[in-house]
Protein backbone atom coordinates (compact mmCIF):
# COMPACT_ATOMS: atom_id res chain seq x y z
CA UNK A 1 0.00 0.00 0.00
CA UNK A 2 0.82 3.41 -0.97
CA UNK A 3 2.87 5.27 2.07
CA UNK A 4 1.11 8.34 3.52
CA UNK A 5 1.65 10.60 5.99
CA UNK A 6 -0.12 14.58 7.00
CA UNK A 7 2.00 17.49 7.90
CA UNK A 8 1.22 20.71 8.13
CA UNK A 9 0.86 23.05 5.23
CA UNK A 10 4.19 24.53 4.91
CA UNK A 11 6.35 25.57 1.30
CA UNK A 12 8.26 22.47 -0.39
CA UNK A 13 11.43 23.76 -2.30
CA UNK A 14 12.30 21.14 -4.00
CA UNK A 15 10.87 18.00 -5.89
CA UNK A 16 7.65 16.77 -6.99
CA UNK A 17 4.26 18.67 -5.91
CA UNK A 18 0.51 18.06 -6.42
CA UNK A 19 -1.13 21.12 -5.71
CA UNK A 20 -5.83 20.53 -5.05
CA UNK A 21 -7.55 24.01 -5.13
CA UNK A 22 -11.33 25.25 -6.16
CA UNK A 23 -12.37 26.53 -8.96
CA UNK A 24 -13.62 29.29 -7.40
CA UNK A 25 -13.51 32.20 -4.28
CA UNK A 26 -9.74 33.00 -2.64
CA UNK A 27 -6.72 30.47 -4.73
CA UNK A 28 -5.08 28.11 -2.16
CA UNK A 29 -2.11 30.58 -0.16
CA UNK A 30 0.08 27.44 -0.96
CA UNK A 31 -0.81 27.96 -4.82
CA UNK A 32 0.15 31.36 -4.67
CA UNK A 33 3.00 31.12 -2.65
CA UNK A 34 4.32 28.44 -5.02
CA UNK A 35 3.42 30.84 -8.35
CA UNK A 36 5.11 33.22 -6.92
CA UNK A 37 8.53 31.53 -5.92
CA UNK A 38 8.39 30.83 -9.51
CA UNK A 39 7.91 33.86 -11.06
CA UNK A 40 4.40 32.84 -12.10
CA UNK A 41 5.26 29.63 -13.75
CA UNK A 42 2.26 28.18 -12.36
CA UNK A 43 -0.68 30.68 -13.55
CA UNK A 44 1.19 31.11 -16.90
CA UNK A 45 1.05 27.10 -17.86
CA UNK A 46 -2.62 27.41 -16.13
CA UNK A 47 -3.87 30.23 -18.57
CA UNK A 48 -1.89 28.59 -21.84
CA UNK A 49 -3.85 25.16 -20.65
CA UNK A 50 -7.21 26.76 -20.24
CA UNK A 51 -7.10 25.39 -16.64
CA UNK A 52 -9.25 26.64 -14.38
CA UNK A 53 -9.34 24.12 -11.21
CA UNK A 54 -12.38 22.31 -12.87
CA UNK A 55 -13.17 18.97 -11.10
CA UNK A 56 -11.30 16.25 -13.02
CA UNK A 57 -9.32 18.30 -14.54
CA UNK A 58 -5.58 18.06 -13.87
CA UNK A 59 -2.57 20.42 -15.50
CA UNK A 60 1.23 19.05 -15.53
CA UNK A 61 3.98 22.19 -15.32
CA UNK A 62 7.28 20.66 -15.75
CA UNK A 63 10.29 22.34 -13.85
CA UNK A 64 8.21 25.62 -13.18
CA UNK A 65 11.26 26.88 -11.02
CA UNK A 66 12.27 27.25 -7.88
CA UNK A 67 13.99 23.71 -7.44
CA UNK A 68 10.62 21.83 -8.06
CA UNK A 69 10.82 18.97 -10.97
CA UNK A 70 7.29 19.51 -11.49
CA UNK A 71 3.98 20.72 -10.56
CA UNK A 72 0.62 18.95 -11.10
CA UNK A 73 -2.24 21.28 -11.03
CA UNK A 74 -5.79 18.90 -9.60
CA UNK A 75 -8.94 20.46 -9.75
CA UNK A 76 -11.59 20.26 -7.17
CA UNK A 77 -14.47 21.95 -8.85
CA UNK A 78 -16.65 24.65 -7.12
CA UNK A 79 -16.45 24.66 -3.14
CA UNK A 80 -19.83 23.73 -2.45
CA UNK A 81 -20.00 20.58 -4.29
CA UNK A 82 -16.55 19.30 -2.47
CA UNK A 83 -17.19 15.98 -0.91
CA UNK A 84 -15.77 12.61 -0.01
CA UNK A 85 -16.03 11.50 -3.57
CA UNK A 86 -14.84 14.33 -5.49
CA UNK A 87 -11.85 14.08 -2.69
CA UNK A 88 -11.43 10.64 -3.44
CA UNK A 89 -11.74 11.29 -7.14
CA UNK A 90 -8.96 14.43 -6.77
CA UNK A 91 -6.58 11.87 -5.10
CA UNK A 92 -6.81 9.39 -7.91
CA UNK A 93 -5.79 12.21 -10.47
CA UNK A 94 -2.40 13.10 -8.48
CA UNK A 95 -1.54 9.54 -8.65
CA UNK A 96 -2.38 8.57 -12.17
CA UNK A 97 -0.15 11.99 -13.12
CA UNK A 98 2.66 10.95 -10.70
CA UNK A 99 2.70 7.28 -10.29
CA UNK A 100 5.08 6.49 -13.54
CA UNK A 101 7.23 9.41 -12.74
CA UNK A 102 8.35 9.31 -8.84
CA UNK A 103 9.00 7.85 -6.14
CA UNK A 104 7.83 10.50 -3.89
CA UNK A 105 5.96 13.59 -3.93
CA UNK A 106 3.99 16.51 -1.49
CA UNK A 107 0.55 17.07 -1.85
CA UNK A 108 -0.92 20.77 -0.99
CA UNK A 109 -4.48 20.26 0.53
CA UNK A 110 -4.42 23.73 2.22
CA UNK A 111 -7.97 24.57 1.19
CA UNK A 112 -9.55 21.13 2.42
CA UNK A 113 -10.54 20.54 6.35
CA UNK A 114 -8.49 17.52 7.82
CA UNK A 115 -12.00 14.59 6.65
CA UNK A 116 -11.57 15.64 3.58
CA UNK A 117 -7.80 15.61 3.43
CA UNK A 118 -7.93 11.99 4.56
CA UNK A 119 -10.35 11.05 1.79
CA UNK A 120 -7.89 12.49 -0.56
CA UNK A 121 -5.56 9.70 0.97
CA UNK A 122 -8.14 7.36 0.25
CA UNK A 123 -8.04 8.09 -3.42
CA UNK A 124 -4.69 8.23 -3.99
CA UNK A 125 -4.12 4.70 -2.28
CA UNK A 126 -7.03 2.88 -3.71
CA UNK A 127 -5.96 4.33 -6.95
CA UNK A 128 -2.02 3.59 -6.93
CA UNK A 129 -3.03 0.05 -6.21
CA UNK A 130 -1.24 -2.59 -8.44
CA UNK A 131 -1.16 -6.25 -9.43
CA UNK A 132 2.37 -6.79 -10.57
CA UNK A 133 3.81 -9.34 -8.76
CA UNK A 134 3.98 -11.37 -11.44
CA UNK A 135 5.23 -9.60 -14.11
CA UNK A 136 9.25 -9.39 -14.20
CA UNK A 137 9.63 -7.49 -17.71
CA UNK A 138 8.76 -3.94 -17.90
CA UNK A 139 8.98 -1.78 -20.98
CA UNK A 140 10.21 1.87 -21.02
CA UNK A 141 8.17 4.03 -18.61
CA UNK A 142 6.21 1.69 -17.60
CA UNK A 143 6.87 0.58 -13.96
CA UNK A 144 4.93 1.87 -11.05
CA UNK A 145 7.23 4.43 -9.18
CA UNK A 146 5.09 6.30 -6.77
CA UNK A 147 5.79 5.01 -3.25
CA UNK A 148 4.73 7.45 -0.84
CA UNK A 149 3.23 10.72 -1.03
CA UNK A 150 3.33 13.68 2.04
CA UNK A 151 -0.29 15.20 2.60
CA UNK A 152 0.05 19.28 3.48
CA UNK A 153 -2.94 19.86 5.68
CA UNK A 154 -4.19 22.86 7.52
CA UNK A 155 -5.65 20.36 9.80
CA UNK A 156 -2.86 17.77 9.96
CA UNK A 157 -4.29 16.01 13.37
CA UNK A 158 -7.66 16.40 12.05
CA UNK A 159 -6.88 14.07 8.74
CA UNK A 160 -4.56 12.04 10.63
CA UNK A 161 -7.31 10.76 12.81
CA UNK A 162 -10.08 10.60 10.02
CA UNK A 163 -7.20 8.53 8.04
CA UNK A 164 -6.89 6.02 10.97
CA UNK A 165 -10.29 4.51 10.41
CA UNK A 166 -10.26 5.07 6.48
CA UNK A 167 -6.79 3.19 5.73
CA UNK A 168 -8.24 0.29 7.33
CA UNK A 169 -11.04 0.40 4.77
CA UNK A 170 -8.23 0.55 2.30
CA UNK A 171 -6.62 -2.42 3.55
CA UNK A 172 -9.73 -3.93 3.58
CA UNK A 173 -10.42 -3.17 -0.15
CA UNK A 174 -7.07 -4.06 -1.43
CA UNK A 175 -7.43 -7.33 -0.05
CA UNK A 176 -10.31 -8.03 -1.98
CA UNK A 177 -8.60 -6.92 -4.90
CA UNK A 178 -5.33 -9.17 -4.27
CA UNK A 179 -7.64 -12.12 -4.00
CA UNK A 180 -10.13 -11.68 -6.90
CA UNK A 181 -7.14 -10.32 -9.24
CA UNK A 182 -5.14 -13.92 -7.95
CA UNK A 183 -5.31 -16.42 -10.86
CA UNK A 184 -7.02 -19.55 -10.49
CA UNK A 185 -4.21 -22.04 -10.04
CA UNK A 186 -2.98 -19.82 -7.07
CA UNK A 187 -5.83 -19.28 -5.43
CA UNK A 188 -7.92 -22.59 -4.87
CA UNK A 189 -10.21 -23.53 -1.91
CA UNK A 190 -7.18 -24.70 0.14
CA UNK A 191 -5.10 -21.46 -0.63
CA UNK A 192 -7.66 -19.13 -0.20
CA UNK A 193 -8.74 -20.42 3.16
CA UNK A 194 -5.02 -20.16 3.67
CA UNK A 195 -5.24 -16.43 2.96
CA UNK A 196 -8.35 -15.72 5.55
CA UNK A 197 -6.26 -17.85 8.10
CA UNK A 198 -4.33 -14.77 7.94
CA UNK A 199 -7.14 -12.42 9.39
CA UNK A 200 -6.15 -13.98 12.80
CA UNK A 201 -3.25 -11.12 13.03
CA UNK A 202 -6.00 -8.64 13.17
CA UNK A 203 -8.00 -10.55 16.04
CA UNK A 204 -10.75 -12.10 13.60
CA UNK A 205 -11.45 -15.77 14.60
CA UNK A 206 -11.89 -17.73 11.73
CA UNK A 207 -13.21 -21.40 12.02
CA UNK A 208 -12.83 -23.70 8.75
CA UNK A 209 -15.70 -26.53 7.95
CA UNK A 210 -13.98 -29.42 5.88
CA UNK A 211 -15.36 -31.91 3.38
CA UNK A 212 -16.46 -33.99 6.31
CA UNK A 213 -17.88 -31.17 8.71
CA UNK A 214 -19.86 -30.13 5.55
CA UNK A 215 -20.94 -33.42 5.27
CA UNK A 216 -22.43 -34.15 8.52
CA UNK A 217 -24.44 -30.73 7.99
CA UNK A 218 -25.97 -32.01 4.84
CA UNK A 219 -24.09 -29.55 2.82
CA UNK A 220 -25.52 -31.69 -0.69
CA UNK A 221 -25.46 -28.71 -2.50
CA UNK A 222 -22.21 -26.96 -2.05
CA UNK A 223 -20.35 -30.87 -2.05
CA UNK A 224 -21.90 -31.51 -5.37
CA UNK A 225 -20.64 -28.03 -6.97
CA UNK A 226 -17.27 -28.89 -5.51
CA UNK A 227 -16.98 -32.34 -6.41
CA UNK A 228 -15.29 -32.30 -10.02
CA UNK A 229 -12.29 -30.78 -8.32
CA UNK A 230 -9.35 -32.23 -7.40
CA UNK A 231 -8.88 -29.20 -4.45
CA UNK A 232 -12.37 -30.61 -2.02
CA UNK A 233 -14.13 -27.55 -1.15
CA UNK A 234 -14.79 -25.85 2.41
CA UNK A 235 -17.02 -23.14 4.22
CA UNK A 236 -14.71 -20.61 5.93
CA UNK A 237 -16.09 -18.52 9.06
CA UNK A 238 -15.01 -15.75 10.03
CA UNK A 239 -16.17 -13.49 13.29
CA UNK A 240 -15.40 -9.92 14.81
CA UNK A 241 -16.42 -9.21 18.48
CA UNK A 242 -16.13 -5.70 18.25
CA UNK A 243 -19.89 -5.45 19.70
CA UNK A 244 -20.90 -5.73 23.13
CA UNK A 245 -21.35 -9.77 24.15
CA UNK A 246 -24.19 -11.77 23.34
CA UNK A 247 -25.41 -9.71 20.81
CA UNK A 248 -26.42 -10.89 17.63
CA UNK A 249 -24.18 -10.09 14.98
CA UNK A 250 -24.46 -8.78 11.45
CA UNK A 251 -24.04 -10.92 8.77
CA UNK A 252 -22.20 -11.33 5.53
CA UNK A 253 -22.36 -14.07 3.18
CA UNK A 254 -19.94 -14.73 0.05
CA UNK A 255 -19.42 -17.02 -3.16
CA UNK A 256 -16.17 -18.10 -3.60
CA UNK A 257 -16.02 -20.20 -6.37
CA UNK A 258 -12.23 -20.00 -6.92
CA UNK A 259 -12.82 -21.35 -10.61
CA UNK A 260 -16.14 -21.47 -12.65
CA UNK A 261 -15.50 -23.41 -15.83
CA UNK A 262 -19.54 -24.20 -15.51
CA UNK A 263 -18.78 -27.93 -14.99
CA UNK A 264 -20.30 -30.65 -17.18
CA UNK A 265 -22.36 -27.82 -18.81
CA UNK A 266 -18.83 -26.44 -20.00
CA UNK A 267 -18.75 -22.79 -20.45
CA UNK A 268 -17.44 -21.28 -23.92
CA UNK A 269 -13.76 -21.06 -24.30
CA UNK A 270 -14.00 -17.41 -24.88
CA UNK A 271 -13.83 -15.32 -21.91
CA UNK A 272 -13.45 -17.90 -19.61
CA UNK A 273 -10.58 -16.68 -18.06
CA UNK A 274 -12.64 -14.02 -16.21
CA UNK A 275 -14.48 -16.89 -14.18
CA UNK A 276 -11.37 -16.65 -11.94
CA UNK A 277 -13.01 -13.64 -10.01
CA UNK A 278 -15.93 -16.09 -9.25
CA UNK A 279 -14.92 -15.60 -6.25
CA UNK A 280 -15.33 -11.69 -5.79
CA UNK A 281 -18.56 -11.94 -3.24
CA UNK A 282 -16.44 -14.17 -0.57
CA UNK A 283 -13.08 -12.21 -1.19
CA UNK A 284 -16.04 -8.56 -0.69
CA UNK A 285 -16.90 -10.35 2.82
CA UNK A 286 -12.94 -11.37 3.51
CA UNK A 287 -12.21 -7.23 2.94
CA UNK A 288 -15.19 -6.64 4.98
CA UNK A 289 -14.09 -8.37 7.90
CA UNK A 290 -10.33 -7.37 7.80
CA UNK A 291 -11.79 -3.15 7.25
CA UNK A 292 -14.08 -3.90 10.53
CA UNK A 293 -10.83 -5.79 12.32
CA UNK A 294 -8.79 -3.20 11.43
CA UNK A 295 -10.35 -0.35 12.45
CA UNK A 296 -12.02 -1.77 15.45
CA UNK A 297 -15.47 -1.78 14.66
CA UNK A 298 -17.79 -1.96 18.10
CA UNK A 299 -19.93 -4.40 16.27
CA UNK A 300 -20.25 -8.18 16.36
CA UNK A 301 -20.07 -9.61 12.69
CA UNK A 302 -19.75 -12.82 10.90
CA UNK A 303 -18.42 -13.54 7.65
CA UNK A 304 -19.49 -16.84 5.96
CA UNK A 305 -17.80 -18.15 2.46
CA UNK A 306 -18.08 -20.98 0.37
CA UNK A 307 -14.95 -21.96 -1.24
CA UNK A 308 -15.10 -24.65 -3.80
CA UNK A 309 -13.68 -25.01 -7.43
CA UNK A 310 -16.48 -25.86 -10.12
CA UNK A 311 -14.53 -28.58 -12.34
CA UNK A 312 -15.24 -31.37 -14.56
CA UNK A 313 -14.22 -34.99 -14.10
CA UNK A 314 -15.11 -38.64 -13.82
CA UNK A 315 -16.34 -37.48 -10.40
CA UNK A 316 -18.49 -34.02 -11.91
CA UNK A 317 -21.82 -33.45 -10.96
CA UNK A 318 -23.87 -34.08 -13.78
CA UNK A 319 -27.31 -32.26 -15.17
CA UNK A 320 -30.05 -33.93 -13.95
CA UNK A 321 -28.60 -34.84 -10.33
CA UNK A 322 -30.91 -34.19 -7.44
CA UNK A 323 -28.99 -32.91 -4.15
CA UNK A 324 -30.41 -32.33 -0.85
CA UNK A 325 -29.21 -29.09 1.07
CA UNK A 326 -29.23 -28.37 4.66
CA UNK A 327 -32.61 -26.62 5.22
CA UNK A 328 -33.81 -30.30 4.20
CA UNK A 329 -34.91 -28.71 0.85
CA UNK A 330 -33.94 -31.14 -2.49
CA UNK A 331 -32.74 -29.48 -5.77
CA UNK A 332 -32.59 -30.93 -9.76
CA UNK A 333 -29.33 -29.78 -11.01
CA UNK A 334 -30.26 -28.81 -14.52
CA UNK A 335 -27.25 -26.72 -15.17
CA UNK A 336 -23.96 -27.06 -13.47
CA UNK A 337 -23.06 -23.74 -14.47
CA UNK A 338 -25.98 -22.31 -12.07
CA UNK A 339 -23.30 -23.41 -9.35
CA UNK A 340 -23.44 -20.37 -7.39
CA UNK A 341 -26.85 -20.48 -5.78
CA UNK A 342 -26.07 -24.20 -4.94
CA UNK A 343 -22.97 -22.78 -3.06
CA UNK A 344 -25.04 -20.28 -1.35
CA UNK A 345 -27.85 -22.36 -0.37
CA UNK A 346 -26.38 -23.99 2.01
CA UNK A 347 -24.27 -21.45 2.73
CA UNK A 348 -26.91 -18.97 3.64
CA UNK A 349 -29.01 -21.51 5.92
CA UNK A 350 -26.33 -21.97 7.84
CA UNK A 351 -25.39 -18.97 8.94
CA UNK A 352 -29.08 -18.13 9.72
CA UNK A 353 -29.37 -21.35 11.42
CA UNK A 354 -25.68 -20.92 13.50
CA UNK A 355 -25.75 -17.33 14.19
CA UNK A 356 -29.39 -15.86 14.79
CA UNK A 357 -28.18 -12.52 12.36
CA UNK A 358 -29.35 -9.03 12.74
CA UNK A 359 -29.42 -9.30 9.07
CA UNK A 360 -27.86 -11.17 6.32
CA UNK A 361 -26.16 -9.82 3.18
CA UNK A 362 -25.17 -12.17 0.75
CA UNK A 363 -22.52 -10.79 -2.10
CA UNK A 364 -22.36 -13.36 -5.77
CA UNK A 365 -20.73 -13.14 -8.91
CA UNK A 366 -24.48 -14.82 -9.53
CA UNK A 367 -25.73 -14.23 -13.29
CA UNK A 368 -24.67 -13.05 -16.41
CA UNK A 369 -28.42 -11.69 -16.88
CA UNK A 370 -27.35 -8.87 -14.34
CA UNK A 371 -25.24 -7.49 -16.39
CA UNK A 372 -27.44 -7.44 -19.29
CA UNK A 373 -29.98 -5.40 -17.04
CA UNK A 374 -27.60 -3.37 -15.08
CA UNK A 375 -23.77 -3.47 -16.96
CA UNK A 376 -21.01 -2.34 -14.72
CA UNK A 377 -22.24 0.38 -13.28
CA UNK A 378 -24.21 -0.84 -10.70
CA UNK A 379 -24.86 -4.17 -8.93
CA UNK A 380 -28.39 -5.72 -7.95
CA UNK A 381 -30.09 -5.37 -4.80
CA UNK A 382 -32.46 -7.77 -4.31
CA UNK A 383 -33.95 -8.32 -0.64
CA UNK A 384 -37.14 -9.40 1.38
CA UNK A 385 -36.92 -6.27 3.33
CA UNK A 386 -37.45 -2.37 2.28
CA UNK A 387 -35.79 -1.19 5.33
CA UNK A 388 -32.34 -2.85 5.07
CA UNK A 389 -32.88 -2.46 1.04
CA UNK A 390 -33.29 1.27 1.68
CA UNK A 391 -30.00 1.54 4.09
CA UNK A 392 -27.58 -0.47 1.38
CA UNK A 393 -28.96 1.45 -1.50
CA UNK A 394 -28.39 4.89 0.13
CA UNK A 395 -25.06 4.04 2.01
CA UNK A 396 -23.94 2.59 -1.88
CA UNK A 397 -24.13 5.85 -3.43
CA UNK A 398 -22.52 7.76 -0.74
CA UNK A 399 -19.52 5.49 -0.96
CA UNK A 400 -19.80 4.92 -4.96
CA UNK A 401 -20.65 1.28 -4.44
CA UNK A 402 -23.96 1.87 -6.31
CA UNK A 403 -26.74 -0.53 -6.31
CA UNK A 404 -29.96 -0.48 -7.92
CA UNK A 405 -33.29 -2.67 -6.56
CA UNK A 406 -34.52 -5.23 -8.49
CA UNK A 407 -38.25 -6.80 -8.00
CA UNK A 408 -39.12 -10.06 -6.05
CA UNK A 409 -42.34 -10.78 -6.83
CA UNK A 410 -43.84 -14.34 -5.55
CA UNK A 411 -44.77 -15.43 -9.46
CA UNK A 412 -40.66 -15.47 -10.65
CA UNK A 413 -41.00 -18.53 -7.61
CA UNK A 414 -42.97 -20.32 -10.29
CA UNK A 415 -40.32 -20.89 -12.38
CA UNK A 416 -38.20 -22.85 -10.27
CA UNK A 417 -40.59 -25.19 -9.69
CA UNK A 418 -38.92 -29.14 -10.78
CA UNK A 419 -40.70 -32.34 -12.08
CA UNK A 420 -39.01 -34.59 -9.76
CA UNK A 421 -37.49 -32.45 -6.96
CA UNK A 422 -38.46 -29.18 -4.91
CA UNK A 423 -36.77 -26.59 -7.39
CA UNK A 424 -35.09 -26.90 -9.98
CA UNK A 425 -31.83 -24.77 -10.41
CA UNK A 426 -32.53 -22.42 -13.21
CA UNK A 427 -35.54 -20.87 -14.32
CA UNK A 428 -35.08 -20.32 -17.97
CA UNK A 429 -33.57 -17.03 -19.99
CA UNK A 430 -35.81 -14.39 -19.01
CA UNK A 431 -35.89 -12.73 -15.32
CA UNK A 432 -32.13 -14.69 -15.09
CA UNK A 433 -30.86 -12.58 -12.07
CA UNK A 434 -34.47 -12.43 -10.48
CA UNK A 435 -35.19 -15.99 -10.16
CA UNK A 436 -31.67 -16.71 -9.31
CA UNK A 437 -32.16 -14.22 -6.61
CA UNK A 438 -36.06 -16.19 -5.05
CA UNK A 439 -33.85 -19.35 -4.95
CA UNK A 440 -31.63 -17.95 -2.75
CA UNK A 441 -34.10 -16.94 -0.48
CA UNK A 442 -35.58 -20.45 -0.44
CA UNK A 443 -32.56 -20.74 1.90
CA UNK A 444 -32.79 -17.37 3.72
CA UNK A 445 -35.66 -18.21 6.36
CA UNK A 446 -37.08 -15.19 7.02
CA UNK A 447 -34.18 -13.64 8.16
CA UNK A 448 -33.68 -9.66 6.99
CA UNK A 449 -31.67 -10.01 4.09
CA UNK A 450 -30.14 -8.95 0.66
CA UNK A 451 -28.56 -10.34 -1.92
CA UNK A 452 -26.07 -8.32 -4.22
CA UNK A 453 -25.45 -9.61 -7.81
CA UNK A 454 -21.99 -8.28 -8.41
CA UNK A 455 -21.21 -10.44 -11.76
CA UNK A 456 -21.16 -6.80 -13.65
CA UNK A 457 -19.18 -4.64 -10.99
CA UNK A 458 -16.98 -7.08 -9.36
CA UNK A 459 -14.24 -6.23 -12.19
CA UNK A 460 -13.56 -3.87 -14.58
CA UNK A 461 -12.04 -3.74 -18.20
CA UNK A 462 -11.01 -0.94 -17.79
CA UNK A 463 -9.83 2.41 -15.28
CA UNK A 464 -11.04 4.93 -13.41
CA UNK A 465 -9.70 7.31 -11.38
CA UNK A 466 -9.43 5.57 -7.95
CA UNK A 467 -10.37 1.94 -9.58
CA UNK A 468 -7.49 0.28 -12.02
CA UNK A 469 -8.49 -2.29 -14.26
CA UNK A 470 -8.87 -5.60 -12.95
CA UNK A 471 -10.75 -6.29 -9.37
CA UNK A 472 -12.46 -3.54 -8.15
CA UNK A 473 -13.08 -4.19 -4.50
CA UNK A 474 -16.71 -3.98 -4.64
CA UNK A 475 -18.98 -4.37 -1.66
CA UNK A 476 -16.07 -3.63 0.96
CA UNK A 477 -16.81 0.14 1.61
CA UNK A 478 -20.48 -0.68 1.41
CA UNK A 479 -20.48 -3.16 3.94
CA UNK A 480 -18.40 -1.18 6.25
CA UNK A 481 -20.23 1.75 5.67
CA UNK A 482 -23.35 -0.02 6.28
CA UNK A 483 -21.99 -0.62 9.86
CA UNK A 484 -20.68 2.66 10.66
CA UNK A 485 -24.07 4.33 9.29
CA UNK A 486 -26.63 1.84 10.88
CA UNK A 487 -25.36 -0.75 12.99
CA UNK A 488 -22.50 0.20 15.55
CA UNK A 489 -21.77 1.68 19.14
N1 LIG B 1 -20.31 -17.11 -12.43
C1 LIG B 1 -21.36 -17.09 -13.37
C2 LIG B 1 -21.98 -15.70 -13.57
C3 LIG B 1 -21.09 -14.63 -14.15
C4 LIG B 1 -21.21 -14.28 -15.48
C5 LIG B 1 -20.19 -13.95 -13.35
C6 LIG B 1 -20.42 -13.27 -15.99
C7 LIG B 1 -19.39 -12.95 -13.88
C8 LIG B 1 -19.51 -12.60 -15.20
C9 LIG B 1 -22.47 -18.03 -12.90
O1 LIG B 1 -22.06 -19.12 -12.16
C10 LIG B 1 -23.13 -18.57 -14.12
O2 LIG B 1 -22.50 -19.29 -14.83
N2 LIG B 1 -24.39 -18.22 -14.32
C11 LIG B 1 -25.13 -18.66 -15.45
C12 LIG B 1 -26.47 -19.13 -14.95
C13 LIG B 1 -27.30 -19.86 -15.98
C14 LIG B 1 -26.66 -21.19 -16.28
C15 LIG B 1 -28.69 -20.06 -15.42
C16 LIG B 1 -25.28 -17.49 -16.39
O3 LIG B 1 -25.40 -16.35 -15.94
O4 LIG B 1 -25.24 -17.71 -17.60
MN1 LIG C 1 -21.53 -20.76 -13.37
ZN1 LIG D 1 -20.33 -18.92 -11.15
Amino acid sequence: MLDTGFSDSRLPHEGVLAILAPSDGAPSALYTQVDAATGGALSRAARAADFSFAAKASCVVLAPGAGLERVVLVGLGPREGIDARVAEQAGGSVVSALGKVTARAAVVLDTLPGDLAAHVALGAVLGAYRFDSYRTIWREGEAWKLEGLEFLSIDAPGATAAWAGLSAVARGVLLCRDLVNEPANMLRPDTFEARITKLRDLGVEVEVLDREAMHALGFGALLGVGQGSSVPPRTVIMRWNGGTEGEAPVAFIGKGVTFDSGGISIKPAAGMEEMKTDMGGAAAVVGTIAALAGRKARVNAVGVVGLVENMLSGDAQRPGDVVRTASGQTIEVLNTDAEGRLVLADVLWYAQDRFKPRFMVDLATLTGAIVVSLGTERAGLFSNDDALAQQLATTGEGVGDRLWRMPMCASYLELLRSDIADLKNIGGRAGGSITAAKFLECFVNKVPWAHLDIAGTAFANKASACVPKGATGFGVRLLDALVREHYEG
